[in-house]
């Protein structure tokens, strides 16, 4: 329930409420680490322009003091502040398994208090190494690859007050309680490196404990860990004020195997029914075996609470077609490539193997074609135990899917008998776009589905084939679309330790994290571990991940400013990785011939240097300012020295990619911008407005082509239906990116649900919506709303979630005016930047926009008037002067 305070002033009729009490950017997150975690609440308001002008958070580990409004381990006093995003707390030392209670209340800018908002929890979890007493048991080597099954039968002979499991099984673990699954994350815990880093959870059993007998039980797959390990730790606090501990490593625990007898990522779940034992977990287990689980080595790194949104099921839906190819092989089209996996509905003789087959795409016979995944075999086998309706669903694997292809159906199967889990990491959707052009709509949706099917923990650059890694060359270009479409504020800064995770001590980080695939120092267009930190504070107020990574982010731009020649970064692996492939080294080649792998390098290193200057500035490093504003000045000084071609007046061989990318830099000197914007349009003509970029520059290409005057020309590139292009996927049948500009369905490297050519979709509400932060005013207290008007596009509307609250910004144009609807979140400004020459032009309402006291002229930008608006919603009519 959303706590709710009621502002009740005497100076105006209006009611503000506080809602949405966070802490760690969780609603009472149960089991979490962090020493001084931070709160934060949004505030609605009918008033336009409120703004708190100060807050008071009172903090208690009962409810009794909280209720009597003392904070028995906080009270912040009155603070002067605007503040309500991200405010870290400043109390008495948290302790391990201690749940919080706390409540806010804030003044208005009359100076007039709120009562307290009704109470919010946030509970610690194991702080410190000493609290573990569990063993990490298992079955001992030469035993690896294995499903394994847990149980605990235990007994309850007084009244409970609490019972509490921390839990790390992995790979993946399913957690049980008297034959129920408890909670309801799937593929936990989240992976790491397992040896650096391990992630528990934390669950309350309270409520699902009977009296008596109770029977635990834990199944461990292997999942990306490659064996099956378990850890876990049962605190049972009872009413008399005693305590006890079940944990691994201790007395009554078996082990033994079950049904599932096999499970891999890559590969799928097999599921032998006949092999149920269906008391295993329920207290009437009586033959489970006499196996006892022995202690393993193990895994080695340190136990961390997770603390971002766990894997579940966000979605059952059916498929919208059956075809049956061949007799007996039905193929069931779920109309979208998703993540996930199929629950199957079946009845038949015991015995009976129902397989189905996942694939992105088909053969031209109808039958699945999952030559593009490599050698994953995305099968999932079902034996029916022949025991009437049998329902199951595989739990250690998931798949990335348009196609099943069932085989050995008893029967012949409906669309009722294949359900088809949308499976990913629960973070939540953040915002709408929508437009007149239905193709940009239709883009819009198929990145979202791209970036929903690459969220499973870490962001993977593809759900189906031998891969699924963390690519952070691909992530510096895919966090402001992520970020635009969900809320990323707990699962980048867990992202960020896995990249921490692989840093050596020369600072070398990894291409993949955790570290699978690539190379060792990662390819240095991998500035998504020095951009990251940086967005995370400007989206969030995130000053924590800054904080934690600093030296880190630091140690990797110096070992690239180490392997320089003049300036020039010598090493690439990648650069513009994957443009249209008549741009490649050789046939299929997805590695650039003509946009320079050391520019890209290089350009990447005076990015990051100026990233680090700014995150120094904050944290009030004078020092690294200097040396970073030093190292970023000679970079670009190389950069132009090696890269500018004064005859052509572009960068490198002059294409998109260079002169783009020189552009978003911003190493352009400044009597040399008109030609490089020139050069750059010139080329979009030259390729009859098609992008010539691979997954790094398409971002920049849009984005400059807008921000130097050319919308019309990114707007003509981004809605193209010919090659290369988003339409011309959408006209082949995509309903997720491709990996590739060609339409390829062979067994090399093209995935069809990719991220990294989804930057179009942050140009959307960027820039067609206009909806931007501001670095100097993080997480959107103060956001610039700025629409660019592509003379093809009617109207666009879209909103998004920030932490304050909802910004929206939608236009439309009628004859030659345009109409302008915003909406800006209370305790927040925008400002505001009108697409017209003259202040007369403007009204909000019925009224010229001068008469508006909640609108504060600002300046005169080029042809954009730009203006302060108070938090508020307003309709904005105006017509060029
Ligand atoms: C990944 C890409 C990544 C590339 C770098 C591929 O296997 O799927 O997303 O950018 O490797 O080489």
């Amino acid at each position: 329930m959303a706590a709710i305070i009621i502002l009740i002033t005497s100076h105006a009729a209006y009611s503000t409420t506080v809602e949405n009490l966070t802490c760690e950017y969780a609603k009472t997150p149960l089991g979490i680490d962090v020493k001084t975690p931070r709160l934060g609440w949004i505030i609605n308001s009918d008033d336009y322009g409120f703004i708190q002008t100060a807050y008071q958070i009172l903090v208690a580990d009962n409810l009794t003091d909280l209720n009597g409004d003392i904070g028995n381990v906080w009270d912040s006093g009155k603070i002067l502040s605007s503040e309500s995003v991200a405010i870290a707390y400043k109390g008495k030392q948290l302790k391990s398994r201690q749940r919080y209670y706390w409540k806010v209340k804030i003044w208005d800018s009359q100076k007039v208090a709120s009562q307290f908002s009704d109470s919010e929890w946030f509970e610690m979890g194991l702080l410190s190494p000493d609290d573990w007493q569990a063993l990490w048991v298992g079955f001992t080597a030469g035993m690896t690859g294995q499903i394994r099954y847990f149980n605990n039968k235990f007994s309850i002979d007084k009244p409970i007050q609490r019972v509490t499991v921390y839990i790390a099984g992995i790979g993946y673990y399913e957690l049980r309680l008297n034959g129920n699954k408890i909670g309801d994350h799937v593929l936990d815990p989240g992976t790491t490196t397992y040896s650096e880093r391990v992630l528990y959870n934390t669950y309350d059993i309270t409520e699902s404990l009977v009296d008596e007998d109770n029977t635990l039980g834990v199944v461990v797959a292997p999942g990306w860990y490659g064996m099956s390990k378990l850890l876990l730790q049962m605190e049972l606090y009872y009413k008399d004020g005693t305590k006890e501990i079940i944990s691994t490593g201790g007395p009554g625990w078996r082990i033994s195997v079950g049904p599932v007898i096999q499970s891999s990522i890559y590969d799928g779940e097999t599921y032998d029914a006949r092999l149920e034992n269906p008391n295993w977990d329920k207290t009437t287990s009586t033959d489970f075996g006499r196996m006892i689980p022995l202690p393993v080595e193990p895994p080695g790194g340190v136990l961390c609470a997770q603390m971002l949104e766990p894997i579940r099921v966000v979605e059952s839906r059916k498929a919208k077609k059956i075809t049956e190819p061949h007799p007996g092989v039905f193929v069931f089209d779920a109309g979208q490539n998703l993540a996930g996996w199929a629950k199957i509905i079946s009845k038949g003789p015991a015995g009976t193997k129902i397989t189905m087959r996942f694939a992105e795409n088909l053969y031209e016979d109808g039958t699945i074609n999952q030559d593009n995944l490599r050698t994953a075999k995305a099968t999932d086998v079902y034996i029916l135990k022949g025991d009437g309706e049998e329902i199951w669903e595989p739990r250690f694997t998931y798949h990335g899917f348009r196609y099943i292809q069932v085989e050995g159906y008893p029967g012949t199967p409906t669309l009722n008998d294949v359900i088809i889990q949308v499976v990913r990491s629960d973070v939540n959707p953040v915002s709408n776009f929508k437009c007149s052009n239905e193709l940009f709509n239709r883009i819009q949706t198929m990145v979202w589905w791209t970036e929903a099917s690459n969220l499973h923990s870490i962001p993977t650059d593809c759900p189906q084939r031998d891969e699924r890694m963390g690519w952070l060359n691909d992530m510096t270009v895919r966090i402001e679309e992520a970020m635009f479409n969900f809320d990323m504020a707990r699962f980048y800064p867990k992202y960020m330790n896995d990249i921490k995770d692989t840093q050596s001590e020369d600072g070398a980080i990894t291409c993949t994290a955790p570290f699978k695939f690539g190379y060792r120092p990662a390819a240095p267009v991998s500035a998504s571990y020095v951009i990251l930190p940086w967005m995370l504070y400007k989206y969030y107020n995130d000053t924590l991940t800054i904080a934690n990574h600093y030296e880190g982010v630091k140690s990797w731009v110096d070992l690239l400013s180490n392997i320089t020649d003049d300036g020039i970064v010598t090493l690439s692996h990648y650069g513009d990785w994957s443009p249209p492939v008549k741009f490649g080294t050789k046939e299929l080649s997805a590695y650039s011939r003509v946009t320079p792998g050391a520019f890209m390098s290089t350009g990447y290193l005076y990015y990051c240097a100026n990233l680090i200057v700014r995150m120094a500035d904050l944290m009030g490093i004078q020092d690294d300012v200097a040396t970073y504003r030093k190292l970023a000045e000679t970079t670009r000084n190389a950069l132009n020295r090696a890269y500018w071609n004064e005859e052509s007046g572009g960068y490198a061989n002059n294409n998109q990619s260079a002169n783009s990318f020189a552009l978003f830099l911003g190493i352009v000197d400044k009597e040399n911008i008109p030609r490089v914007v020139e050069n750059l349009v010139q080329n979009v003509i030259d390729e009859d407005y098609h992008l010539t970029t691979g997954n790094l520059c398409t971002k920049y290409l849009l984005e400059m082509l807008t921000e130097y005057g050319h919308v019309d020309e990114a707007y003509k590139i981004a809605t193209q239906e010919t090659y290369p292009g988003w339409g011309y996927m959408i006209a082949n049948g995509a309903t997720t990116l491709w990996e590739r500009w060609e339409h390829e369905t062979g067994g090399a490297m093209n995935s069809h649900n990719h991220p990294m050519m989804g930057s179009v979709s942050s140009w959307f509400y960027k820039y067609l919506a206009g909806i931007q932060p501001d670095a100097k005013h993080p997480a959107f207290k103060q956001s610039i709303i700025k629409p660019y008007f592509p003379s093809e596009l009617d109207w666009v509307s879209a909103s998004y979630d920030t932490k304050y609250g909802e910004i929206k910004s939608s236009w439309e144009k009628n004859g030659s005016s345009i109409g302008m609807k915003i909406k800006v979140p209370a305790n927040t400004s925008a400002l505001l930047y009108f697409p017209v020459n003259g202040r007369n032009a403007i009204f909000e309402g019925t009224k010229p926009i001068k008469r508006n006291n909640n609108i504060e002229f600002i300046k005169q930008e080029g042809d954009r008037m730009i203006y302060k608006v108070k938090s508020g919603a307003y309709s904005f009519s105006m017509s060029g002067e």
